[in-house]
């Protein structure tokens, strides 16, 4: 049984944690490239908590991505939040399908992080933003919970903010990163479509 699967309950409430402080940020940073019935991917999204705060405060729908089953489940649906199994590597959607993707602390939870970036540029139509909340693999404390991950068969996946920006652009997602509280930073860039000629 995997990771998420026997974590799930633990995952729900971290879920949950979204601060009105933490949605204002988030909102701000959404707002210029939303507008009214806006779609939104929740890529990682889990249990949906961050989702149904979006939908309260933003004009949108979003779309919650996630493979673990037993976190998906506890998604209230409604006209405005959607949930659907899959993973980031490989999605269901078609091209250009959503205005914004956000990825909070799951980015590193990622098996295939370049097939994983090649299906955000895919989905995410020209002009529009991917938000990534993720942890600063240069930091000695993310180092140890990078090494606690691999014992539980995750594959810890963690950038520094230099790194996801320079991994990002090479896949034609240019944009720039600001440090959070603690160990944590938002990468903030916009899907270059069509792609400049090489
Ligand atoms: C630590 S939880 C974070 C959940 C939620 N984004 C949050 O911030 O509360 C990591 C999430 O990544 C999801 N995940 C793991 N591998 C994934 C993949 N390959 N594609 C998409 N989501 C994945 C897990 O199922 C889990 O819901």
């Amino acid at each position: 049984m995997g990771f998420f699967n026997w974590s799930a309950p633990a995952i729900r409430r971290y879920g949950e944690r979204w601060t009105p402080e933490n949605l204002k940020q988030i909102t701000g940073w959404l707002r210029p490239f939303v507008a009214s019935g806006s779609h939104v991917l929740d890529l990682g999204g889990g249990s949906g908590g961050l989702a149904r705060r979006l939908t309260e405060e933003l004009p949108v729908r979003v779309t919650v991505l996630d493979p673990t089953p037993e976190l998906l489940a506890h998604i209230r649906t409604t006209e405005l939040v959607s949930a659907e199994l899959g993973s980031a590597e490989s999605m269901p959607f078609d091209d250009d399908e959503f205005d914004a993707l956000v990825v909070t602390d799951a980015f590193h939870h990622f098996r295939d992080v370049d097939g994983a970036v090649a299906e955000m540029a895919r989905v995410v139509r020209p002009g529009g933003v991917v938000i990534i909340l993720e942890l600063d693999k240069g930091s000695l404390m993310i180092k140890l919970i990078s090494l606690a991950e691999r014992l539980v068969g995750e594959p810890a996946r963690f950038f520094t903010p230099d790194g996801l920006c320079a991994f990002m652009e090479e896949r034609h997602i240019k944009g720039e990163c600001i440090r959070l509280e603690g160990h944590a930073y938002r990468y903030l860039g916009v899907v270059q479509k069509p792609w400049p000629a090489a």
